[in-house]
Formats: C-alpha cells, structure tokens, sequence
C-alpha cells in the first residue's frame, strides 16, 4: 500500500511514523486510520523494528482530532457508531503492539490526536503542545478512547474536568497531572524523543517488549490475575539469552551486550 497521509521511515532498529496532513492539521480522515491500520500490521510483522516514534507534520500539530468533514456525515447512531469503533479499533492495534510506541507531540493534540497520542505508551511534548478534548464543543463525546484512557493516566475528576469543559491545556499542566512523562523546547522534541529512545534499545529487547506486555495487562486484569501473568512472563524471560548475557555481565563486572544476539 502506497502512504498518503504518512510518512514512514526505519532507521537501525526503530521506526518513525509521521501524520502527513499538515495543510489540516494532521487531521484524522478515514484514508489516515486505513493506512495506519495497514502501516501496524506491517510493523507487527517486522522483527527488525524494536521501538516506533509518533509524531506529526507541519510546525502546528501532532493531530487537531478526528477529521470534521468527514465526521459531519456521521450524523445517524449506525454511521456515529462505526465512525468511533473504527478508529478505536486502530488505535487498541497500536497500543496492543509488542514493542514500546512513543509519541512525540509536536503541537495541537485535540480530540482524536490526543487519543491517538494515549494509545501510545510514552508520551513526550513540546512546550508548545496544546492538548484537550474539545468533543463537546461539537456536541459529542470522546470516540476514540479518551472516556477509557484519560481516567486510568490523571484519575477520574481530571479526566471528567477535561472532557466535560472542552478545555485546552498546555504542556507543562499536561505533564503535571500525569497525562505526558516529560515536556521539551520544541527544537529538542525529536532529538531527545530519540535520545530516550536509544537508551530503551540498548537494553535486552526481549526484557522491553515483555515489560511494555506486562505493565499493559494491568488495564484489564485483576491484581491476582496480573500477578500471575506476571510470574509467568517473568519465566518466560528467564528462559531468553538476554537473560545470560544481562546476568553474567553484572556478575563479570562487565557492560551487558545485547546487540548482536
Ligand atoms: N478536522 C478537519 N479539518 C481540520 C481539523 C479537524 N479536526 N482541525 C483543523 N482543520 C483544518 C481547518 O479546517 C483548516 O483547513 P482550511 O485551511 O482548509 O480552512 C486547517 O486545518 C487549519 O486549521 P485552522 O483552524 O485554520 O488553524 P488555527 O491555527 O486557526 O486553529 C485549532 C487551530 C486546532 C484551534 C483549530 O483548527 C481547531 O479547533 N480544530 C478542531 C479541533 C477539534 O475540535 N478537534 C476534535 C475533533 S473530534
């Protein structure tokens, strides 16, 4: 499939995926979401990706939302329903990915760009990032997740203080209430969006995506149940190579390698 409204790129061991409507703010239209969906299932497939990076184009956004145009003709309970379940379905794709997703918000994220940006695992921002859930304002809720996401990040009252107003915050309120991990001038955003991401790919591979597994289980299991899951990953990883080189490095004195393995 030929990309229209995103960039792709692989560089080493990680991939880079751009939104690619700049003159629309990175709007999310249907055309977006099936390459995407197309884009991850590519991804899942390729063991030589480790860790994906998110972002946008343009100096003004990530995503402003959902695509209006387009949600404008949503206007029956079918046609609203499947317009929401769609692009939840890509985005519950993106999260359930193996390997850690981080989101470089570089500007506006908006309704549906900010759900996008939850679905990812990290989340960093520039200072100019702005983020909100501005569905009420056009007479609807969140579709995309933000009722189920934005309570587990910043608890139930912020969550409902953001969706119920429609207000906008800007990053560094944003990273206050928990909702990004760290906020960067807006030169700085991708490189040290890569810089994070560098460190994570030095460690045994295996040991992250079992990590990034585990701590996801916990949106959905019981703490008995994840406990268990988690004994059970944690064998799994104790049967890996990682596992040898991480342990007997420690016990060498030595710098674990794993690369190369
Ligand atoms: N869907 C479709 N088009 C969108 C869009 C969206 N969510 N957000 C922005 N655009 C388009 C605008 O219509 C405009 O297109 P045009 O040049 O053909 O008229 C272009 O992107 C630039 O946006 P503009 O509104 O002119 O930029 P701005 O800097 O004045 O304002 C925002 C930026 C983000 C405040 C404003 O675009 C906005 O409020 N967008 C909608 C946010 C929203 O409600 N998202 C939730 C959707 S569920």
């Amino acid at each position: 499939m030929e990309y229209k409204t995103l960039i792709f790129e692989q560089i080493d061991n990680y991939g880079k995926i751009t939104l690619n409507r700049p003159d629309k703010l990175n709007a999310l239209n249907y055309q977006l979401f099936s390459e995407l969906d197309d884009l991850i299932q590519k991804i899942e497939l390729n063991q030589s990706i480790q860790l994906l990076i998110l972002t946008g184009s343009g100096e003004k956004a990530f995503a402003a939302g959902a695509d209006i145009v387009e949600l404008n003709n949503s206007d029956t309970a079918p046609s609203g329903r499947q317009f929401s379940e769609y692009g939840s379905k890509v985005m519950l794709r993106l999260e359930q990915l193996r390997i850690p997703v981080i989101a470089a918000i570089n500007g506006f994220a908006l309704g549906g760009g900010l759900e996008l940006a939850m679905s990812c695992h990290i989340r960093f921002a520039s200072e100019k990032a702005k983020m909100g859930q501005p569905e009420v304002n056009l007479g609807i809720i969140p579709g995309y997740g933000a009722t189920q996401r934005l309570p587990r990040l910043v608890g139930k009252a912020k969550a409902l203080e953001l969706i119920i107003s429609g207000n906008t915050i800007n990053a560094l309120i944003a990273k206050e209430i928990g909702l990004v991990n760290d906020v960067f001038p807006h030169e700085e955003l991708m490189d040290k969006t890569i810089e994070f991401s560098k460190l994570v790919l030095s460690k045994a591979p295996l040991a992250v995506s079992a990590a990034v597994n585990t701590v996801m289980a916990s949106d959905y299991l019981n703490l008995q149940d994840g406990l268990t899951f988690e004994s059970r990953i944690f064998g799994d990883v104790c049967g890996t190579k990682y596992f040898k080189e991480g342990t007997n490095a420690f016990l060498e004195k030595r710098a674990a390698n794993f690369t190369g393995q």
